[in-house]
């Protein structure tokens, strides 16, 4: 998020110094390299334009400090791992370790007065983080002014969001510093989209945000299983609910459960904050959207084996897509990770073909015994996948699956996947990019989350 941001900063404000800090050594020389660190549509050619001109990277955390006049702090804050709240609370201990650094490095030079930075807390963050950041300035005699400008962008389009984002947030107690940051976005983004608000509404706006993203998949995922039964299709249902304005269409395609590094963080961080708040309620209710997410997944492994007669030991099952969207090489909470581990745990012989992600990925995001199993293997087309296959599990709606393609050229040849199968060859489209109809002609047994099977 950090250097996409940047650099479009860099881009849109020639007259400004942007200097990329980070700790890691490898990190800086890849963005100083041809092969950047991040893959993003447009941020290569991006960077190449501002690089050197009035963009920087280093791993020199004091200086740019030093001499910034708005420092943004960009660092990840994952999910605890361990102890207290594990698996609910953000880990913020780079995000602390970034302040602290800021605190030491200003104070050394006065860090009052003219030394008095603006610092914008980009990281999502639990609520009320600012006074913590706060509490460290003061404790060193420091003045900085806090600033919360949450990051909105989705991946896979993060410059198209940044040249073009449908609003920009800033929150902050003090409106000199507000000022200052939201002139910087006024370079680019129509005054009426960027938002003043205090700052804990900001902190807050993040989390909701994603919140209600991801409800309304589980919503749609929800009304997919009813569908199933009762022999409609969430597609058609989708799109007749979306045709309301107050609905609207977007976020209501069903599939085998979101994924990314920020959905089912966010939700479980908001349902902790609403326990720590004392409103278990809040947090049960906000929970719920992860709850429906998990049994998606894992009513599609059920599905899968119920199709094929009860039992999947032994049968070889093509796994297309391990990305947690397409166009992206991230892996991070996806579906498929949960699919595929629990068709190893049923005894399946399993092949993932993903056009980006590699075999190290999958290995490390299924995990534990089943992603170092030998059952589990990589292949390099989706026609090697499938080869001798029962079963093919389409995870990632990547285009090349879709069917009928758009472009065949580039597109995967279901007639000769199903030729090359074991029979009965089951297809089960997690995505719904192929039409079950149309494969069905094939000679598949085709299933689609969210219509009833025939
Ligand atoms: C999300 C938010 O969209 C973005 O605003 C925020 O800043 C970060 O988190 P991202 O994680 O990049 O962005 O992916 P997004 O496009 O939102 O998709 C998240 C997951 O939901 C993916 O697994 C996607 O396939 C799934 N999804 C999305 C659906 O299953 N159905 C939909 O209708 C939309």
């Amino acid at each position: 998020m950090g250097g996409p941001t940047m650099a479009v900063i860099a881009k849109r404000c020639p007259d400004v110094n942007v200097v990329i800090c980070d700790i890691s050594d490898s990190v800086i020389k890849a963005w100083q390299s041809p092969e950047l660190p991040v893959k993003e549509a447009g941020l290569q050619d991006l960077v190449t334009q501002v690089r050197g001109k009035n963009l920087f990277f280093t791993t020199d955390l004091v200086r740019p400090v030093l001499e910034a006049d708005i420092i943004f702090v960009c660092v990840d804050t994952p999910p605890k791992s361990c102890g207290d709240k594990a698996g609910y609370a953000s880990d913020t201990c780079n995000f602390e370790r970034a302040i602290r650094g800021i605190a030491s490095a200003t104070k050394a030079a006065g860090g009052a007065g003219t030394g008095r930075k603006t610092v914008v807390v980009k990281s999502t963050v639990p609520v009320g983080t600012w006074r913590i950041v706060r509490a460290i300035f003061n404790a060193n005699g420091l003045e900085h002014s806090i600033v919360s400008n949450p990051e909105f962008l989705a991946e896979g389009t993060a410059v198209a969001d940044l040249l073009d984002p449908s609003r920009v947030l800033v929150g902050s107690e003090c409106s000199k510093a507000a000022s200052q940051v939201a002139d910087l976005y006024a370079r680019w983004v129509p005054r009426d989209r960027i938002i003043l608000t205090d700052t804990t509404s900001s902190e807050m706006s993040k989390l909701v945000a994603n919140a209600l993203l991801a409800q309304r998949i589980s919503s749609i995922n929800c009304a997919s299983i009813l569908c199933e039964r009762v022999g409609a299709d969430v597609g058609h249902v989708a799109r007749a609910v979306g045709a309301d304005p107050r609905i609207g269409k977007a976020f209501l395609r069903a599939s085998v459960g979101f994924g990314g590094s920020c959905f089912r963080k966010d939700v479980l961080n908001l349902a902790h904050v609403c326990r720590s708040a004392s409103l278990p309620e809040l947090g049960d209710y906000w929970e719920s959207i992860v709850q429906m997410n998990e049994f998606q997944k894992e009513r599609f492994v059920c599905t899968m084996s119920t199709h094929m007669f009860g039992s999947l030991r032994g049968k070889r099952v093509a796994v297309l897509g391990f990305a947690f969207k397409k166009n992206t090489a991230d892996a991070r909470e996806t579906a498929a990770a949960y699919v595929v581990r629990r068709l190893l745990q049923e005894r399946a012989t399993v092949v993932v073909y993903d056009p980006m992600v590699p075999e190290s990925t999958v290995r490390a995001e299924v995990g534990g015994d089943e992603g170092a199993s030998p059952l589990l293997t990589v292949a390099a087309t989706a026609a090697e996948a499938a080869n001798a296959a029962h079963a093919v599990a389409i995870l990632t709606e990547w285009d090349e699956f879709r069917y009928p393609s758009e472009d065949a050229s580039c597109a995967v040849d279901y007639p000769s996947l199903y030729r090359a199968m074991t029979k009965p060859a089951f297809i089960f489209d997690g995505r719904r990019v192929t039409n079950a109809e149309m494969l069905r002609k094939i000679g598949f047994v085709a299933y689609s989350v969210g219509s009833a099977a025939t």
